[in-house]
């Protein structure tokens, strides 16, 4: 049953097919530079592309715009407190920014820290600081085939490994991901949680949440960990959150807000630790880097996040997107995360080799079928590892209807008939730092590149 109907309408368009080949070559065959207005269904990301509700439009306008003191802050502090269960809130103008604070507070030169698997600015954030992150991931997490109820775990025996070694005292930190966005968003286990939290307590590291999916993360607790089938939502995501000594947290997902983030702790001396930095790179600790009236919605969308009917709606809309595209016939990362559908490219496309990116060849037949924006996650995102040749649809929150799910399996079930008429792509130029090449990176069907050289 839906559990929301439409109160502003956005008008969308599919472009004509002709129009869509000349916007992707224009786009040198990467999504990422593709105008909106030409995209139909857009599932680059869940991040900030949701829809607020009318609570959320409401509260903007009570903003307190103050420097210091807002009572907007004052209300955001209630909410990470009710939902989440921590007193000290440093807002930050997103995800990355509370990475900032926390980790640059937390980590020195040298460090070491173990994660169930970093997402991409978390690693970077980490090794900014000069400490090595290194991915911890349950031993099936990779494996498209194993049906686990928790693929997002962290290995307990991956991260004991580690500190024999690089010593206990290298690791200042422990970090779990939950849901665990770079394992194709399988979530985490509360019983995992705790056990993450003892093997930070027991090497005399802080655990670190990143809460970026908290809500969808607890809805698969209830779901599939007996101890908590009568548990509500709201109380499974306030124990997970409280094994933790700080959370990072992406208000952009599930804070169901279109920008914003903060860190949030117990602990006084990270939480004075963390003004200090934020000051320097946020803003003022009572406004980090939002406005008083996005710190307004951040404050409602946390309440909201948590409440049965949304959660409920939200995650059965991604698995019903997953169960359609497996029974067109397209090979789907199974089970299906909490946020986001993963296609596996190098299945769908076994003629392309991964040196002409399956991935991204997948992701711009999509689009090219039916105006469909998703984003590769293989060879091209990630260079030089053994990770598979994934697209990730992500769906934005309380955006898209049944109508558009249905659109997005036609046409990939138009894109696996003609599967063998779709050939690879080669790059065509190359950014300087290859781990964010595919935002920028330019490429060309294979082949096309027929320029003799002089
Ligand atoms: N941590 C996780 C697990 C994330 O998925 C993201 C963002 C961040 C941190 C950073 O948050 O974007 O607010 O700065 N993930 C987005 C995505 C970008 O598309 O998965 P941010």
């Amino acid at each position: 049953m839906d559990a929301y109907r439409t109160k502003v309408a956005e008008r969308i368009r599919l472009p004509d097919r002709s129009a869509r080949e000349r916007a992707l070559e224009a786009a040198g065959y990467n999504l990422f530079n593709l105008d909106a207005r030409d995209v139909y269904v857009d599932l680059l990301t869940d991040s900030g592309t949701g829809a607020m509700s009318d609570a959320q439009w409401g509260a903007l306008q009570r903003g307190d715009e103050s420097y210091a003191g807002s009572k907007s802050f004052g209300r955001l502090e209630r909410a990470v407190a009710d939902v989440m269960g921590f007193e000290h809130v440093v807002p930050a103008h997103q995800g990355r920014g509370a990475e900032n604070v926390l980790y640059g507070t937390l980590l020195s030169d040298g460090d070491v820290v173990p994660n169930n698997t970093h997402f991409d600015t978390t690693r970077a954030h980490v090794a900014n600081q000069g400490a090595d992150p290194v991915d911890c991931p349950s031993p099936d997490a990779d494996d498209p085939d194993v049906d686990a109820p928790f693929k997002g775990d962290f290995s307990i025996e991956r991260g004991r490994e580690l500190v024999a070694e690089v010593g206990a005292d290298a690791i200042p930190a422990v970090v779990l991901t939950i849901t665990n966005n770079s394992a194709a968003g399988q979530p985490v286990s509360v019983a995992n949680t705790r056990e993450v939290a003892d093997f930070a307590a027991d090497i005399d590291a802080a655990f670190v949440i990143d809460a970026c999916r908290f809500a969808e993360n607890a809805y698969f607790v209830r779901e599939r960990e007996s101890e908590f089938a009568d548990a509500s939502v709201a109380d499974i995501a306030r124990e997970q959150l409280g094994y933790a000594d700080a959370i990072v947290m992406s208000g952009k997902k599930d804070g169901l807000v279109n920008v914003g983030g903060f860190v949030a702790t117990d602990d006084a001396d990270v939480f004075e630790a963390c003004k200090q930095r934020a000051i320097l790179y946020e803003g003022f600790p009572t406004y980090g880097g939002m406005a008083g009236r996005d710190m307004e919605a951040l404050a409602v969308g946390l309440r909201e996040a948590v409440e049965a009917a949304y959660v409920a709606d939200r995650v059965a809309q991604v698995q019903r997107l997953g169960e359609s595209l497996a029974d067109a016939g397209l090979p789907v990362f199974e089970p299906i995360g909490g946020h986001a559908v993963y296609l596996d490219a190098a299945a769908t496309l076994p003629h392309v080799p991964a040196a002409e990116f399956p991935g991204q060849a997948l992701a711009c037949e999509l689009y090219l079928e039916g105006g469909v924006r998703g984003v590769e996650l293989g060879s091209l995102a990630f260079p030089d590892t053994d990770r598979p040749e994934l697209v990730r649809l992500a769906v934005p929150r309380r955006t898209y209807g049944a109508d558009h799910i249905d659109h997005v399996v036609e046409t990939a079930r138009d894109v696996l008939d003609r599967r063998e008429s779709i050939s690879g792509l080669a790059l065509a130029s190359e950014p300087p730092i290859p781990e964010l090449r595919h935002f920028t990176a330019e490429l060309e069907p294979v082949g096309a590149s027929a320029t003799p050289s002089s």
